[in-house]
């Protein structure tokens, strides 16, 4: 077993690791008390290749592999994750989804200019009444020979507002059950879509959240991927990718508030010496970071079995389960061991622990890794 990282990935979390402190942390306070979209850094994490880093090249990505996209994954979120659930869905679930399950045309008209950041895509699956039980569609996609005309509300999704191509999960015949799923390629401006107002959340406030209404949207047949009743296993296929992604994300929530805990421990003095030497603090801080660790390698374990073809239901649901449920704990720690300062905005370690929650709902909640994780020990 070799731990070693290869030059090309170190060279990839370095890259991500400056981008994300020259041009994230500028203004995420901000961005966040505003819940401003950072419309300007998405454009340059394209121009970098940040948005389609594991698409093959001729459609205009990165090609890298998933280790290296976990690597800078855990870097961008570090210091925003509200830029790096961008990066995330237009990598894992968008990108991903089109390049393996698309066809050429699909590829040629949506994926290049996805994988370039020239545009941003949405995954839309959940819906007022379907979240974790995700065959329980309502948004229908009727068939009418040529062309599908869909209708109904999509909840929460992630890029709603400045996505301009959505992937959609819809039903088309309710009887045949996971089996009558489509996805469908939805364009911002085929008449009858409309954008819902956006969110207003606890955390990854920079991210735009947003319901969207279909009515009677024009879909034309081309724009369905794969074959017909094929959009569950769609789902459930692409989402598995997507676990790594965020599972990634937050570890880098994580590892971003232990940094700051850290060295804030060197740095504050309580009782005459630095909080760091008392050991209620450093036993804290070795727990800290033994449990970053451990979601590190659980993350690396599941972005090798994706690149060597292997399962990666599980390993990338407990990833996703671990990181997310590590990331809340020490979070929280981040900021008692900030004491007060931790509860001020300045300090960076509230924003990170209200980001954190997000990684135990979104992409299937812990009970949903849960489930995944089980149900592969009990098959
Ligand atoms: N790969 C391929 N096929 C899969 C699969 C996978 N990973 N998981 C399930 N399937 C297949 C099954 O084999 C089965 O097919 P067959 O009948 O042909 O054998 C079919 O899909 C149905 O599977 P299940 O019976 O297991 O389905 P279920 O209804 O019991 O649901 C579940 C399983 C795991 C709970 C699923 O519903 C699930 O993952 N729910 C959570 C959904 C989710 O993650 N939502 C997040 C929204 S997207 C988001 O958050 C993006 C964002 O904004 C950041």
């Amino acid at each position: 077993m070799d731990f070693t990282l290869t030059e090309e990935q170190i060279m990839i979390r370095d890259a991500a690791r400056d981008f994300a402190r020259n041009e994230l942390l500028p203004g995420v306070i901000e961005r966040d008390e505003k819940q401003e979209f950072p419309h300007e850094q998405i454009k340059k994490m394209g121009e970098l290749g940040f948005l389609g880093m594991m698409t093959d090249p001729k459609y205009g990505g990165g090609g890298m592999d998933t280790v290296s996209y976990v690597l800078a994954m855990e870097e961008i979120s570090k210091i925003d994750a509200s830029a790096s659930v961008v990066m995330s869905v237009n990598n894992s679930l968008v990108c991903w989804g089109l390049e393996n399950f698309g066809t050429e045309e699909q590829k040629q008209k949506y994926l290049i200019p996805l994988a370039t950041g020239e545009i941003i895509g949405a995954f839309c699956l959940s819906e007022p009444e379907a979240g974790s039980d995700a065959t329980s569609q309502k948004t229908t996609a009727v068939d009418k020979g040529d062309h599908y005309i869909v209708n109904g509300t999509k909840n929460w999704i992630t890029n709603g507002g400045t996505a301009s191509v959505y992937l959609v999960i819809c039903q088309t015949d309710v009887e045949k059950g996971h089996k009558g799923i489509n996805a469908l390629i939805i364009e911002k401006d085929m008449e009858g879509f409309v954008v819902g107002p956006k969110e207003n959340k606890l955390g990854i406030r920079g991210s735009d959240t947003h319901s969207l209404m279909f009515n009677n949207v024009k879909v034309p047949k081309e724009n369905r991927i794969g074959e017909d009743g094929f959009g569950f296993k769609f789902a459930m296929k692409t989402l598995a990718g997507g676990r790594i992604g965020i599972a990634a994300q937050a570890l880098g929530i994580a590892s971003g508030a232990f940094e700051l805990a850290l060295q804030y421990s060197k740095e504050r003095k309580a009782f005459g010496k630095e909080i760091s030497k008392h050991q209620a603090i450093a036993f804290k801080l070795a727990d800290m970071a033994t449990e970053i660790e451990v979601a590190r390698l659980l993350c690396l374990k599941a972005a090798c079995d994706k690149d060597e073809h292997k399962n990666y239901d599980q390993s990338g649901a407990m990833a996703k389960l671990y990181a997310a449920e590590m990331a809340m704990r020490n979070t929280i720690e981040a900021v008692q061991i900030h004491g007060g300062y931790g509860f001020v905005k300045e300090y960076h370690v509230e924003r990170l622990m209200r980001d954190a929650k997000i990684t135990q709902i979104y992409e299937g909640t812990s009970e949903i890794q849960k489930i995944v994780i089980s149900r592969g020990l009990l098959k």
